[in-house]
């Protein structure tokens, strides 16, 4: 336990030693009992400058929205010394570090926070990389009226001036006019380049007020509150924002990576079971590019990891994300020609066209769209002899014992294909597909025969 004097915190490099190092608490008391304290004590150098008053004053707003950085705050008052001391001890004592993955990028690096509760406390968690005290936040009108109130609670605590623009819930969302409506918003509330843009919701809300953000005042800063297990696990991480065209899914959109991070794992409690699912698929995708042995690991826990309250989610996100953040660190913009970013579309080619084909947000959720895309990408390695067939089969049954749909409802072969040849994935007028060798052993190839990807679609369903 270490007391520094309150000039010490407010030296940043003092400040960045006791937050990787320690755990920090403010006991933050009203300006009255601070004075009652120092009246009449002569070594406090700073207050014999003149009126203790007003120097208290002035020291107050000077120092408190770096105080409130604090990884704990508690209120002190005249209570005696004991009651204070023993509310630290139960705060220190219910206080678990969150889960941290750094995302490290050519020239600069990001934290993704992962635990219960973070939401309450992210106004200090904010303001460590906020160039100045003020916000707009972006939501949607399901997650507003879960948790906007919580977060904009915890902004008022720290001194974050803070506004919103609610947009309504749904994949429908992610189009032009509601990104003109945001952008315009912003506008016309007269921010300036240090204003954060902070994204609270799922995949939906982080897309569109990331591109939001790189786009408005050619760029403000971002953060990132994924409300969804997919959107933890996978879109707030990486910087891809953007929205969907008639043309095609993500087809306009920007790269814009957040400065922080922060997935609240209690949130996910009220979350629908099949939003639930989705993300789950994405969880699974990582193990089947990159990791057998975490796929194997996601058979094992899958029941527990859909039911509320299983410490093996939290686990899960953090492997997740661990997976993307190298994979993205490496491969940032998406130019390597084989094996980098490119990998995480994993049975993207064929989920965002039947993302298109059954309208957006209308029939299957990006995440259920991932998990029949995924099967197909296995299947039609199979088909290229590339892998064991019995890999499709393993896949499938463990999809189907989650509840994730598996097939393709009777859509038009052709006009799927149609749809992935306006993908962004097509190069040289290839289609580009990620493959795989076997369970964790997936592989970018742009040179895959139209007629292998039709057959496989016709095997799922497709007429
Ligand atoms: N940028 C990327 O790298 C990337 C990666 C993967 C997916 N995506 C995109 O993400 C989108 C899908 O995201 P999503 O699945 O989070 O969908 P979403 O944002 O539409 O959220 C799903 C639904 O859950 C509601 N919701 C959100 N949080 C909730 C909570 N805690 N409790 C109750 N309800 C809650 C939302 O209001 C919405 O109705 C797709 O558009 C996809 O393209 C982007
Ligand atoms: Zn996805």
């Amino acid at each position: 336990m270490l007391a520094p004097g309150g000039g010490a915190f407010m030296d940043p490099e003092t400040r960045s030693t006791i937050f990787n190092r320690a755990v920090s608490i403010w006991l933050r008391c009203p300006l009255p009992v601070l004075l009652q304290r120092v009246l009449g004590r002569t070594h406090r150098p700073l207050l014999n400058a003149g009126d203790p008053a007003e120097i208290l004053q002035q020291l107050s707003e000077e120092r408190s929205p770096l105080y409130a950085l604090a990884d704990i705050i508690i209120d002190g008052s005249e209570a005696p010394i004991q009651v204070t001391t023993s509310s630290v001890i139960s705060a220190l004592k219910a206080y678990t570090p969150p889960r941290q993955v750094k995302v490290t990028l050519a020239d600069r690096e990001y934290e993704v926070l992962i635990g219960p509760d973070l939401l309450s406390q992210a106004g200090g968690r904010m303001l460590r990389v906020m160039p100045q005290p003020r916000c707009v936040v972006i939501t949607d009108e399901i997650v507003a009226s879960l948790y906007l109130k919580t977060l904009e609670d915890s902004l008022f605590e720290v001194g974050v001036a803070h506004s919103n623009v609610i947009i309504p819930a749904g994949e429908a969302s992610k189009n032009f006019s509601a990104w003109h409506h945001i952008v315009e918003t912003l506008l016309e509330q007269r921010i300036d380049r240090s204003t954060t843009i902070v994204a609270l919701g799922g995949g939906v809300v982080g897309d569109l007020a990331g591109f939001a953000a790189a786009a408005t005042l050619r760029g403000l800063p971002f953060i990132q509150i994924p409300t969804t297990l997919l959107a933890q696990v996978d879109s707030s991480v990486g910087g891809k924002t953007g929205i969907n065209s008639q043309w095609g899914k993500n087809l306009v959109g920007a790269f814009h990576q957040p400065r922080l991070v922060i997935a609240d794992t209690g949130v996910l409690h009220s979350l629908p079971v099949n939003e639930r699912r989705a993300g789950y698929a994405e969880i699974v995708k990582a193990g089947l590019i990159a990791d057998a042995a975490f796929y194997e690991w996601c058979e094992t826990h899958a029941q527990s990891m859909l039911a509320n309250d299983s410490p093996n989610l939290p686990e899960a996100i953090e492997k997740a994300v661990r997976f993307k953040a190298t994979v993205v660190g490496d491969d940032e913009h998406e130019t390597k020609p084989n094996n980098g970013r490119a990998l995480l579309n994993f049975g993207h080619t064929f989920a965002h066209a039947l993302e298109a084909e059954t309208g957006y947000g209308q029939g299957l959720l990006h995440g259920e769209a991932v998990a029949i895309g995924m099967i197909l990408a296995t299947h039609l390695s199979a088909s290229l002899g590339l892998c064991p067939a019995q890999d499709t089969v393993r896949l499938i049954k463990h999809l189907q014992s989650v509840n994730l749909p598996t097939q393709i409802a009777k859509l038009s072969t052709n006009r799927l294909l149609e749809h992935m040849k306006q993908d962004k994935k097509m190069r040289g007028g290839k289609l580009t597909f990620v493959l795989t060798r076997g369970i964790g052993q997936a592989f970018t190839s742009n040179d895959v025969a139209e007629e292998a990807v039709a057959n496989t679609l016709l095997a799922y369903g497709a007429i």
